[in-house]
């Protein structure tokens, strides 16, 4: 299960549950909070059925069978989290017998042009998603992935190479796959792209990529009933309350710090998590994450001196699946016998320590989120965790949790600049925009 460890002290004063801790459990649980229809992900891990995981099961099977590749297109929502998931669970250095790789989350011509080269020898299937249907990255990926894919394969047999996932009537990616008859699953109404990853959006890929989606649904299952108790002992509403806590007392920005390079998508997944869901009304904290030791090297400078305007959560495995011990060297030629016989797991945990006590020392707050292994289960329980997590914070800041009318603003500006119709105002505007620069 998830562990959050915090100062002792603080610990004690947070765990203990209050009227308005009561309040905005309620409005989360009872779905009385701002932007409550798309509390949907709030039940997933219990309500998805043995229909849609089968299907997903079968059509990953499908695909793995006449592709070596599969590209996943999509942006934010729409690919973070079966990339975080896999990411994470991936052997290093072991090319995958199905290799997902990623498109249509920026509109790189370069990356686009290699892909499309790299596509020209290779076998590969298109899974295509964006729950709006009208998302400009996406969409002009797939849209060059597609002319490829019929170009190689002919028209009729490039449609069992795409997987559309998308809304159930509306957009135009909903139009294209009933036209072209692509096979499709549905993104359901009340679940918002970046709480998704338990859906099709999500488990397709994964399942696409070798791994077991049922053991991620057991453990987010694990974790729903877990949190679905108000109680000293409820992991999210601590972390909820401990960032709260920390944006209240000066703190502007968390940084999410892991000694596990594996979860580099995990922590892009996170910020996009916490950003968009908080990161509105001139409210938030600002998430960014750190990958140590690596970062030390980079960034630990500031970390330990810089302007103290940061606290810092530790992502944390307790157990390794390896042992690797450093070898002991009659010579001590490197100097690194007082480490011969420690594994690199018993290193990289004092490397933890020692930088825990340093950021603590340097005025900088810390706390640990903990899981015990990393595997398909222990995914499953961080996820819902951290999307608990957040809507329980986002109610605490008092801002709608699952929406994010932000994004919009450069869209406008893109479309005005390229001429979409429908947006002459716009471009008139921005042209004087322009003028002043
Ligand atoms: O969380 C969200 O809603 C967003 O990040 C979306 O997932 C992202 O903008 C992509 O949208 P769509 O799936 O409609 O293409």
């Amino acid at each position: 299960m998830v562990n959050v460890v915090l100062d002792k002290q603080l610990q004690q004063k947070l765990q203990t549950i209050d009227n308005r801790d009561e309040e905005i459990f309620c409005r989360l649980q009872q779905g009385t909070g701002l932007g409550n229809d798309f509390l949907g992900w709030l039940h997933l891990p219990q309500d998805l059925s043995e229909d849609i995981v089968g299907a997903i099961e079968n059509t990953a099977q499908r695909l793995q069978k006449i592709a070596e590749k599969i590209v996943v297109v999509g942006i934010g929502g729409s690919y973070l989290g079966a990339r975080a998931v896999i990411s994470a669970l991936q052997t290093n250095f072991v090319t995958p017998k199905h290799e997902v790789i990623y498109a249509g989350n920026h509109l790189s011509q370069d990356y686009m042009v290699d892909l499309l080269h790299l596509l020209d020898t290779t076998d590969y299937a298109i899974i295509v998603i964006s729950k709006s249907g009208t998302t400009t990255e996406p969409a002009v990926a797939f849209k060059l992935l597609k002319q490829h894919c019929e170009q190689k394969y002919g028209k009729a047999n490039a449609k069992e190479r795409i997987v559309c996932i998308t809304d159930k009537e509306k957009g135009a990616l909903k139009v294209m796959a009933t036209q072209e008859q692509y096979e499709t699953f549905v993104i359901p109404d009340n679940v918002g792209g970046r709480y998704s990853v338990l859906t099709p959006v999500g488990l397709l890929p994964i399942a696409v990529a070798g791994f077991n989606i049922r053991n991620i649904l057991n453990g987010a299952k694990a974790m729903q009933k877990n949190l679905s108790v108000l109680n000293e002992n409820n992991c999210a509403l601590l972390y909820a309350k401990v960032r709260n806590y920390w944006l209240a007392n000066g703190k502007s920005i968390e940084v999410l710090a892991s000694f596990e390079p594996r979860f580099y998508y995990l922590i892009e997944w996170w910020k996009q998590l916490f950003g968009e869901s908080e990161g509105k009304n001139n409210k938030g904290l600002f998430p960014t994450g750190l990958l140590y030791t690596t970062d030390l090297h980079s960034m630990g400078q500031y970390m330990q001196q810089g302007q103290r305007i940061m606290f810092e959560t530790f992502l944390s495995v307790k157990q390794s699946g390896n042992t690797c011990q450093v070898p002991f060297d009659e010579n001590n030629l490197d100097k690194l016998n007082f480490i011969a016989g420690k594994t690199l797991k018993e290193i990289n945990e004092k490397a933890e320590l020692g930088t825990i006590l340093a950021h603590q020392q340097g005025g900088v707050p810390t706390l640990k989120i903990e899981i015990e292994t990393l595997d398909e289960q222990t995914i499953g329980e961080l996820i819902y965790f951290f999307e608990f997590s957040c809507g329980l914070s986002a109610y605490m800041l008092e801002v709608n949790p699952f929406d994010q009318p932000g994004v919009e603003s450069y869209k406008t500006n893109m479309f005005a600049l390229l001429n979409k119709p429908g947006y002459e105002k716009e471009a008139k505007e921005i042209q004087t925009q322009i003028e002043r620069l």
